[in-house]
């Protein structure tokens, strides 16, 4: 029997988290396009609440219900969450915590960030085309430095200390995940070798050191795939000057924050940057950027980065269940996609048109038809 057969019959469950900001419209636009491009019989969209609206309301930034309805569903799409004004008495924002509980929780220990330059964005590096950029930082995503999140130490308002936490177990994962990532990739666009960049400040702290020695352990498991080592600082040179020699690069859980928002700079910025955070069971897809408060509400929001985390989340279920009818629907929005870009006339705002929110969702749904 095909597999399209055996999967004939199944749905898949999509907890859905609109969240704060513009994180509503970039949301819907996204269940629009899956819905256009699955049709009625693949996925169920269910809505859930979470975020810093949500906190000043109840208290609560990831209610009870909507954690148990993450664990159980299928697959997790959210929007953005996070209201600049909304803080705990520590100063820190509350809204973040919708997501960093739901990385601890579920353990989404790597966060995928691919940096994928498409036609008809004008990206800020001139010397390079559509093509030529496509590598993806893997992002560790449970560890690192944002593990002391709400642990650190204040005393007296005088000394302030927060701690960078790494495991074996966290690292090996990570790496492994990510050389087996370069696996299954074409290669870099430069020279098509399968390549694994491990970006850190090894040359400065054991942690970043043990990052770099236990990677390169893991190593040995994946003799075909070649092993790169770049400093943290130097690297952000590199993804400017020789884009197209990565292939996928891997991060302490900080340092890929930054980086990948270098990489969305590159590709036309937050709003082209898909992310999808994954764990063994668990998997949350949502783009790379903010909530972006100061635009929302106004139909001007980028909807593209949460689009293209609605491909991640279709191929990764795609992979998961090993259902085709995911892949091709996947790779159906992905070429939309890249056909309403490359005709340069429903560029949102923010990469150099006029489009809103809604227009190019209805473009992106027309050219699926
Ligand atoms: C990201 C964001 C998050 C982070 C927030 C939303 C918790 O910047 O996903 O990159 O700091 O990790
Ligand atoms: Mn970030």
């Amino acid at each position: 029997m095909s597999q399209e057969k055996a999967h004939g019959e199944r749905r898949y469950r999509i907890a859905t988290i609109d969240g704060d900001g513009i994180g509503p419209e970039v949301c819907q636009s996204t269940v629009a396009v899956l819905r256009e491009a699955c049709g009625s019989s693949l996925l169920d969209f269910e809505m859930h609440e979470g975020g810093a609206g949500r906190y000043t309301r109840t208290g609560e930034v990831l209610p009870r219900s909507t954690e148990d309805a993450c664990r159980a569903a299928d697959a997790i799409l959210h929007g953005a969450a996070g209201l600049p004004g909304v803080t705990y008495a520590d100063g820190t924002e509350v809204g973040n915590d919708l997501h960093l509980m739901l990385r601890s929780r579920l353990d989404l220990y790597a966060n995928v960030r691919p940096i994928k330059l498409y036609p008809g964005v004008n990206g800020p590096l001139k010397n390079w085309s559509p093509g030529q950029i496509d590598y993806v930082i893997v992002r560790e995503n449970t560890e690192g430095l944002y593990a002391s999140r709400g642990a650190g130490v204040n005393l007296r308002g005088e000394v302030v200390t927060d701690s960078l936490v790494m495991t074996r177990k966290g690292v090996e994962r990570v790496a492994r995940f990510s050389f087996a990532l370069s696996r299954q990739r074409r290669g870099a666009r430069r020279d098509g070798k399968h390549r694994l960049t491990v970006c850190d400040k090894a040359n400065i702290l054991r942690s970043y050191a043990f990052f770099r020695a236990v990677t390169t352990e893991v190593a040995g498991d994946f003799p075909d795939v070649e092993l790169d080592y770049a400093y943290a600082d130097a690297i952000t040179v590199h993804m400017l000057r020789k884009p197209d020699f990565y292939d996928v690069i891997v991060a302490e859980n900080m340092f890929g924050d930054i980086i990948s928002d270098l990489g969305a700079g590159t590709i036309g910025g937050l709003g082209m940057a898909p992310s999808g955070e994954l764990g063994d069971r668990h998997g949350l897809f949502q783009g790379a950027h903010g909530s972006a408060p100061d635009i929302a509400g106004q139909d001007a929001a980028n909807p593209f980065a949460t689009i293209l985390s609605g491909v991640m989340m279709l191929q990764w279920l795609a992979q998961t269940h090993g259902d085709d009818r995911l892949h091709k629907a996947a790779d159906r929005v992905e070429s939309a996609v890249t056909r309403v870009l490359e005709a340069g006339a429903w560029l949102p705002r923010d990469i150099g048109g006029t489009a809103r929110c809604s227009e190019v969702t209805q473009a992106v749904c027309r050219a699926l038809k």
